[in-house]
C-alpha cells in the first residue's frame, strides 16, 4: 500500500511517501536522489535498536554505503551540544552537498538532524523517515528544523526542507500506546483547525485506527499531511496562515515548560489539551458554538487523551505563572500573544487580540 502527497514549493518541492513496508524499501527510494552510493544515517539509540538493521540492509542491497550516528534518545538531544557532534561528525565523513544525510527517529531527530545538514557546508540535502505518529503528520513535512536553547524550545533553527519524506506505517506499530496518543493530538489538530468532515471521520473511525487498523492509519497520515502541505505551500516561512498549524500550542507549550519538558505532559498531550482550552476560550469570546468545545472534549476523552489540567499528574503553577509562559513563545508578537480561536470545529483564524483576562479566568477555572 502506497500513498503520495506533494508539498509543492517550487525548486524546494519534494514527496511525502507513506505507506506499508517502506522501511525494506529505502535504498530503491534514495537511490535516484544519490550522485554516489553513501549515505550517512543519523538516529536515536531506541530508534537504531528496533529498526536500523532493516534500513541498513534496505540500502546495502543497492549497493550504498552506510554510516551511522547513533545519539541518545529524549528531548535533551535538540541541544547544541548534539548539533556540533552531529555536524562534526558529518564532516569526519567527508559528507558533501551533494550527499544525502537521513534523519531516521521521531521528532527530536528530525529536528536536529535538518538544522545540522541546513549548516553544514551552508545547506547539504536530507531526508525524513519519521518514526513516530507526531513525525510522520508534523515534524518532518514543512521544512522546521531546530534545536532547544535553555531560553525556550525550537528558538534557534531555520526553515529547511528535506529532498523527501518517507512515513512507514508500520513502524507506528512499534509505538507504546501513550506515544501512539501524543501523535494522535496533531492528528486531531487537523481536524479541527481547517477540516470539519476530516473531524467526523476521526470521531467515527480513530478508535480502530489507534487500535492498528493500517488502512485507517495510511488515511489518517495521508489527510494530516495533504492538510500541512497546503499549508506550508501557502505560507513556508509562518508569515500568515501556517500559525494555524500552532492550534493549541500557546496554552500547550506553557504547560509543558511547567512541567519542565518531561515525561509528566508529552508534547502532543499538551496540544490537545490546549486545543481544548483554545475551543473554549473561543466559546467565552462568543466566537464558536457552546456545542463546539464541548464536542472536542468528548471525543479528546473518549480516545484516552489528556483534555484538562486535572489530567496532568502533579502540581502545577498558577494561572499567571502559566500567562508568564506562554510569553516566551516564539510566536509573540509586538508583546502580544498569538492565539488560534475557532469559529467552529473545522474553522479557525490566527488571533493577536485575545483578552489576557479571559485566558487567566479560564486558567483559573480549569486549575480548581
Ligand atoms: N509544527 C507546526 C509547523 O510546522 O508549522
Amino acid at each position: 500500500m502506497l500513498d503520495n502527497v506533494e508539498v509543492k514549493l517550487d525548486d524546494r518541492s519534494y514527496t511525502i511517501h507513506i505507506g506499508t513496508d517502506l522501511l525494506q524499501e529505502t535504498g530503491a527510494f534514495i537511490s535516484p536522489l544519490l550522485r554516489r552510493r553513501k549515505i550517512a544515517v543519523v538516529t536515536d539509540e531506541n530508534v537504531a535498536s528496533l529498526h536500523l538493521n532493516c534500513l541498513k540492509s534496505s540500502l546495502s542491497s543497492e549497493g550504498i554505503k552506510v554510516s551511522t550516528l547513533i545519539l541518545p534518545a529524549g528531548e535533551s538531544t535538540k541541544s547544541w551540544m548534539h548539533a556540533q557532534k552531529t555536524v562534526e561528525w558529518l564532516l569526519a565523513e567527508h559528507i558533501e552537498r551533494d550527499d544525502i544525510v537521513v534523519a531516521f527517529g521521531g521528532g527530536v531527530i528530525g529536528d536536529l538532524v535538518g538544522f545540522a545538514a541546513s549548516i553544514l557546508r551552508r545547506g547539504v540535502r536530507f531526508v525524513q523517515i519519521p518514526t513516530s505518529l507526531l513525525a510522520q503528520v508534523d515534524s518532518s513535512v514543512g521544512g522546521k528544523t531546530g534545536i532547544n536553547s535553555p531560553q525556550g524550545k525550537n528558538l534557534i533553527g531555520a526553515f529547511y526542507q528535506p529532498q523527501m519524506v518517507l512515513a512507514d506505517i508500520n513502524i507506528l506499530g512499534t509505538l507504546s500506546s501513550r506515544d501512539f496518543l501524543a501523535g494522535y493530538g496533531e492528528v486531531v489538530k487537523y481536524g479541527l483547525l481547517g477540516d470539519f468532515k476530516f473531524f467526523e471521520w476521526l470521531e467515527q473511525n480513530a478508535p480502530a485506527m489507534a487500535s492498528g487498523d493500517i488502512e485507517k492509519r495510511i488515511y489518517a497520515v495521508k489527510r494530516s499531511c495533504e492538510m500541512k502541505a497546503n499549508i506550508v505551500a501557502r505560507d513556508e516561512k509562518e508569515r500568515g496562515d501556517r500559525a494555524l498549524l500552532n492550534l493549541g500550542h500557546t496554552f500547550g507549550h506553557a504547560l509543558e515548560a511547567a512541567t519542565g519538558f518531561s515525561d509528566r505532559l508529552l508534547h502532543g498531550e499538551g496540544v490537545s489539551i490546549g486545543c481544548a482550552l483554545a475551543f473554549e476560550t473561543s466559546m467565552r469570546l462568543g466566537l464558536c458554538s457552546q456545542e463546539a468545545p464541548s464536542r472536542v472534549r468528548k471525543h479528546l476523552k473518549e480516545m484516552g487523551m489528556k483534555a484538562d489540567l486535572s489530567d496532568i499528574i502533579g502540581e502545577l503553577p498558577d494561572e499567571n505563572v502559566l500567562i508568564d509562559l506562554m510569553g516566551q513563545d516564539k510566536k509573540v508578537l509586538d508583546g502580544k500573544l498569538t492565539f488560534i480561536m475557532a469559529r467552529g470545529i473545522g474553522d479557525t483564524f490566527v488571533s493577536h487580540n485575545v483578552e489576557l483576562d479571559i485566558v487567566r479566568d479560564i486558567l483559573r477555572e480549569a486549575l480548581i
